[in-house]
C-alpha cells in the first residue's frame, strides 16, 4: 500500500473544519490590525535561507530538503533549491523584489507549508502549517518602534483567547543587537570552555561554532551547567535595554501578561532585540504553539536596504492540537438530502438542489435509482437533518415532504417554503 511520506500526514474532515475555523478568525483578526495577505513560493534559492536563517541553524545545517535543479535539458545551469524550512526570509525577499519600502510601513501575513527534516514526533511534522505575520518596512515608517513589538504581542494574545485557548503563557527576553551578540558569544566561549568537555556532544560542539545554541540543549545533565552561564540580558546596551522595557511597559499597559526568560535564544540566526514564544501546557515536548521576534539586520543580510521588522509564526497543527482536546469538531452535515424518486426525477431534483444551494443551504442529492431504504439509509450516514422527495406527485402538486430526521416528524409544504422550514443557525465552528 501506498502511504503517506514519514512526517506528512493528511488533513481529512472533520478536522478541516477546525483548520477553517482558525484561519477565518486569523483573517478576521489580522484585519482588525490592518495586516494583508502576503503569499510568496513554496520553494526558493537555498542560498536565501543559508543567508536568511543562518548556516549555522539546525535548520539550515540538518533540516533542509535541498535539491539541485535545472532546465529541461542536461546542459541548462544546475541551481540549489530547498522547500522552505520558514517564511520570514521569503517574505524579506519579496520585500526587497518588489521594493515595498515605497509603501512604508507593510503588515504582512501568510498561512501555508513549511519543511523541516526533524525526527517527527507529537507535535513535530516534517511538512507541518505556519500562519505567520512580519511587519518590516523603513525605520522613518516606524518599524524599528517598540511599539510595532508590543502591537504584534497584543494581537497574538487576542488571537489566542478570540479561538478560546487559555493558559498560554508568552516567554519575553531580548537577545540585543549584533554588538551586544559579540560580547556575549565571547563571554559564553570563556565560560564554557573549561566545562564544555562534561556535556553533551551537541554542546561541544556549539560551545566552539554557535554557543549561544547550547542554550536550545534539552539534556538534563547538562542544565545545572546551563544554569550558570552568563545570561544576554546582562550584555544589552543602552539603547537595546530602553526598547525592550519600552515593549514591556507597553504589554503592561494594554494589560497582556508575560515572563521575562533571559534562557530564550530562538533557533534561527536572524533575531535581533525582541525575542519571544508562546508555550502551552497541553503540547506536551512540542509546547511551542508559536515563535517570532525583531529581525532588524535581515533585508540587508539579503542584499536590501536597512528594513527593521518584526514578526512571527504560529504552529497551526499545534494550535489546532490545543484547540481539538476543548473544542470538539463539529462535522459538516447537509441540511437537506433530496431523494429523486423515479426515473426522470435526477433533473427535477437538480433543480431543486440548485435553488435551494443558492440559499446557502448544505444540500446533499440521491440518485433516481435508489430505492427508498437506501436513500434513507444515506441519509442518516451523512447525518442530514432533512429528507424530502422529488417525484412525479411532488411535481404535480407543488408540495415536498420534509422529513426532519432527529424527531422523525414529517410536515408537507409548498417548495417556497422549504427554505423557511430549514432554515436555523449554525453553531459557530461548523464547517
Ligand atoms: P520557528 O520558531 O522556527 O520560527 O517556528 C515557529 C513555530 O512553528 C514553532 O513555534 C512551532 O509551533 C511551529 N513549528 C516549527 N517546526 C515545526 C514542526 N517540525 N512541526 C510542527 N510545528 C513546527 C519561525 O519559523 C520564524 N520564521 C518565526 C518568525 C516570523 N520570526 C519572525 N517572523
Amino acid at each position: 500500500m501506498l502511504k503517506a511520506v514519514r512526517g506528512t500526514r493528511d488533513l481529512l474532515p472533520p478536522e478541516t473544519g477546525l483548520w477553517n475555523f482558525v484561519e477565518a478568525k486569523v483573517r478576521e483578526v489580522m484585519r482588525a490590525y490592518n495586516f494583508q495577505e502576503i503569499r510568496t513560493p513554496i520553494f526558493e534559492s537555498t542560498e536565501l535561507f543559508a543567508r536568511g536563517v543562518g548556516e549555522d541553524t539546525d535548520i539550515v545545517s540538518k533540516e533542509m530538503y535541498t535539491w539541485e535543479d535545472r532546465g529541461r535539458a542536461e546542459s541548462d545551469k544546475r541551481q540549489s533549491l530547498t522547500l522552505r524550512p520558514e517564511n520570514t526570509a521569503g517574505v524579506v525577499r519579496a520585500y526587497i523584489e518588489h521594493k515595498l519600502w515605497d509603501r512604508g510601513l507593510n503588515k504582512l501575513y501568510y498561512i501555508g507549508p513549511q519543511f523541516r527534516r526533524e525526527r517527527p514526533q507529537k507535535g513535530r511534522y516534517r511538512q507541518f502549517y505556519q500562519i505567520g505575520a512580519e511587519v518590516i518596512g523603513p525605520s522613518t515608517a516606524g518599524s524599528e518602534s517598540p511599539a510595532r513589538d508590543a502591537e504584534i504581542l497584543e494581537m497574538l494574545a487576542t488571537l489566542l483567547d478570540r479561538l478560546g485557548i487559555k493558559n498560554w503563557n508568552l516567554q519575553l527576553n531580548s537577545v540585543g543587537c549584533p554588538a551586544d551578540r559579540a560580547r556575549f558569544n565571547a563571554a559564553l566561549k570563556e565560560a564554557l570552555a573549561p566545562v564544555a568537555a562534561s556535556m553533551c556532544e551537541d554542546c561541544q560542539r556549539r560551545a566552539v561554532t554557535n554557543p549561544l545554541r547550547v542554550f536550545d540543549c534539552k539534556v538534563s545533565e547538562d542544565q545545572p551547567i546551563i544554569e550558570k552561564l552568563p545570561r544576554i540580558s546582562q550584555f544589552l546596551d543602552e539603547g537595546c535595554r530602553k526598547h525592550f522595557e519600552e515593549v514591556q511597559a507597553i504589554l503592561t499597559s494594554v494589560g497582556v501578561p508575560f515572563t521575562l526568560n533571559d534562557r530564550l535564544v530562538r533557533g534561527l540566526d536572524y533575531y535581533t532585540r525582541t525575542a519571544f514564544e508562546f508555550t502551552h501546557g497541553a503540547l506536551g515536548a512540542q509546547n511551542a504553539i508559536l515563535g517570532g521576534g525583531r529581525y532588524d539586520g535581515l533585508s540587508e543580510a539579503l542584499g536590501g536596504p536597512a528594513a527593521p521588522g518584526i514578526g512571527f509564526a504560529i504552529g497551526e497543527d499545534r494550535l489546532v492540537m490545543t484547540l481539538a482536546e476543548s473544542s470538539p469538531v463539529v462535522a459538516q452535515k447537509p441540511d437537506i438530502y433530496i431523494a429523486p424518486l423515479g426515473a426522470g426525477m435526477n433533473r427535477e431534483a437538480a433543480r431543486l438542489a440548485r435553488a435551494l444551494r443558492n440559499e446557502n443551504l448544505v444540500i446533499e442529492l440521491g440518485d433516481e435509482s435508489f430505492r427508498l431504504t437506501k436513500s434513507f439509509d444515506a441519509a442518516t450516514k451523512l447525518g442530514a437533518r432533512y429528507v424530502t422527495f422529488v417525484g412525479e406527485d411532488e411535481i404535480r402538486t407543488g408540495m415536498f415532504k420534509l422529513k426532519n430526521q432527529e424527531t422523525g416528524e414529517q410536515v408537507s409544504v409548498p417548495r417556497g417554503d422549504i427554505l423557511k422550514t430549514v432554515r436555523r443557525t449554525k453553531p459557530p465552528n461548523e464547517t
